[in-house]
């Protein structure tokens, strides 16, 4: 374990059990769809975005956007810059939005309100984790792996200021790893 990791909250074998019941529970609900469209909020959601799309077993196009809200900080600015949209024409695609997590839900939604100007068939919104009792609106993810308490988690692609993203779990990290 990481010098400044706390506690483990999602073991790698938790985490890739889960992902592993989302893609059937995705196939399943998407399996009588054509034109599917998974798009990925980087650089987050990546290692969750990649096992979920070799767990879901149907013809699906891939995507990235770039957004953040963050700064450096363990707290939402409120206001979501987007640096780089998908290529991909979503009118009439099913798009699965894929994220890391959802906290206040400024994100999620604000892409969801752009995703929509393409008139999509259908946008569902997708994250590993929720903090649902950090959210500032009404958002509801359509499929959530884990419901977390309010602690600021890292690892899997999660972040603190740029790092520990690479952590094959996902932990909460020591007090003192935010003094720095
Ligand atoms: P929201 O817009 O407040 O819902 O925040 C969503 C984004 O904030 C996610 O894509 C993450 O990048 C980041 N975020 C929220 N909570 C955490 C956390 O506990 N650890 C790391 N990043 C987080
Ligand atoms: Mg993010």
């Amino acid at each position: 374990m990481h010098n400044n990791i706390a506690k483990v909250l999602l073991s790698e074998e938790e985490i890739q059990k889960r992902v592993k019941e989302l893609g059937r529970q995705i196939h399943e609900d998407y399996k009588d769809k054509d034109k599917i469209v998974m798009i990925g909020l980087l650089k987050g959601a990546i290692y969750f975005f990649t096992d979920l799309s070799l767990a879901i077993d149907l013809p699906l196009r891939i995507d990235f956007m770039v957004a953040s809200s963050y700064g450096n900080s363990t707290e939402t600015s409120g206001s979501v810059d987007v640096r780089l949209t998908c290529s991909e024409k979503l009118e009439g695609c099913h798009v699965l939005l894929v994220d890391d997590i959802i906290d206040s839900g400024v994100t999620m939604e604000a892409i969801t309100r752009l995703l929509q100007r393409q008139n999509p068939a259908s946008v569902k919104k997708v994250a590993l984790c929720d903090k649902p009792s950090r959210r500032v609106n009404q958002l509801n993810a359509d499929y959530v792996g884990f419901e977390i308490p309010d602690e600021f988690v890292v690892g899997y692609g999660l972040d603190f200021a740029g790092d520990y993203r690479n952590l094959p779990y996902i932990g909460v990290l020591k007090p003192e790893a935010y003094a720095k």
